[in-house]
């Protein structure tokens, strides 16, 4: 099929609910994707996040290829080779304290095991959020996302939850109280413009949960896996959260979550959980493979100095059009004084893809194995796209 026929057939039988750009890609190599008509890109949407890796890395596609051939699915009430190795190897390289996790299938799931543990465990009801948040679309996640088109269709949502504004400690500190199961937050509001957290709000946020018996939440689902120079964001700053949520990389681009659980949480009672293919031997292996390769290549590392090389270049760019540029690592928000589609649009035709983060920040999500020459080309064509 053409590019032509594939978007035409798609489009006749796709939900709808997604706003569908004119591409389809078809391959993967590195940080490049190609479409069906054989046209290259650089790919700095990195599938939403998911493609830390890159595209078709040999250790994936080798632990992948291995595991299918060995046992793809093996629900949890059964113990399984992969999956212990798995679980000992995340929670070995997760923040400390972090010493169990409950397997799922993507960031939402994490973040609904997240939330049901941290109520159980208080037995309490109420979550703390942060405007500008963003921790998925499934009923308890959106309850705890902030962005009104997301929520409003779908009220009422989960009863229970509040909103505070990201970095101000002292809003958090009057709405956390002695029903507060969990407060939730981003360690970089990724989806809410490419926001990084006050090291100050924080490390209060841990010492007002302590202190007041409720959960830590911290969402790394974005920010997770190597993207911002430390395997984890939290590791920037010395925190350990009481239930930390992983997904979209962490299994090399096959669907995978997690909940990382913290001695705080308590013990968790059977049956009060669970996933038919959560902890799946097949997403197990990739996993292993995907945390073996962030170590040998060093992908955090590689992602610290080539985030710093692009932060540093999109800085000298002097363009009205520019509001300001933040990130840390490889995530990179440029906000914009016009909105962003047209910018994507012009940096699609210059042969990069990028994400937007609402309507005015444009976001770079590249594989974290990017070559600089790529990362080179990409700023070129922002500078092009932006007319500096
Ligand atoms: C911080 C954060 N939490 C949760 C999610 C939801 O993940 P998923 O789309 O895998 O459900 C996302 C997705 O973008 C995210 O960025």
């Amino acid at each position: 099929m053409d590019q032509q026929q594939i978007m035409a057939l798609e489009a006749a039988h796709t939900s709808g609910v997604y706003p569908k750009r004119p591409l389809a890609i078809v391959r993967g190599q590195g940080a490049r994707v190609w479409d069906a008509d054989g046209n290259e890109y650089i790919d700095c949407a990195g599938g939403q996040g998911a493609a830390n890796l890159g595209h078709a890395h040999p250790a994936i596609v080798a632990a992948i290829s291995q595991q299918a051939s060995q046992l793809i699915t093996c629900p949890e009430i059964f113990y399984n080779d992969r999956r212990a190795e798995l679980l000992a190897a995340l929670t070995d390289a997760a923040p400390a304290g972090l010493t169990r996790a409950f397997l799922c299938n993507s960031g939402a799931e994490a973040v609904e095991a997240a939330i049901k543990f941290a109520r159980l465990s208080t037995g309490r009801i109420g979550i703390t959020a942060a405007m500008r948040g963003f921790h998925g679309r499934t009923l308890g996640a959106l309850s705890a996302t902030w962005t009104k088109a997301y929520r409003e269709p779908f009220e009422p949502l989960v009863p229970g939850f509040v909103h505070v504004p990201y970095n101000d400690l002292a809003a958090l500190d009057a709405n956390v109280c002695d029903d507060t199961a969990a407060v939730i937050l981003e360690v970089i509001q990724g989806e809410g413009g490419v926001h990084p957290a006050d090291p100050t709000f924080l490390a209060g946020a841990q010492a007002l949960c302590r202190e007041r018996g409720a959960m830590l939440i911290v969402d790394e689902i974005q920010t997770g896996y190597g993207r911002t120079g430390r395997l984890f964001a939290s590791e920037h700053y010395g925190i350990e959260p009481d239930l930390l949520t992983v997904a979209k990389s962490m299994a090399g681009g096959l669907p995978m979550g997690a909940c990382l659980i913290g001695p705080r949480v308590g013990a968790l009672t059977p049956m009060s959980h669970g996933s038919t293919f959560g902890g799946n031997p097949l997403a197990c292996a990739a996993a292993l493979a995907t945390l073996e390769v962030m170590r040998t290549e060093d992908l955090p590392g590689r992602a610290a100095w080539l985030g710093a090389h692009l932060l540093a270049r999109l800085r000298t760019f002097n363009s009205p059009l520019i509001r300001e540029v933040r990130g840390l690592g490889l995530i990179v928000g440029i906000d914009l004084r016009v909105k962003v589609t047209p910018i994507l649009q012009k940096l699609q035709a210059l042969g990069v893809l990028a994400l937007p983060a609402g309507s005015t920040v444009l976001r770079l999500l590249p594989p974290l194995v990017i070559e600089e020459g790529d990362l080179d080309r990409v700023v070129d064509a922002i500078g092009t796209a932006l007319g500096t």
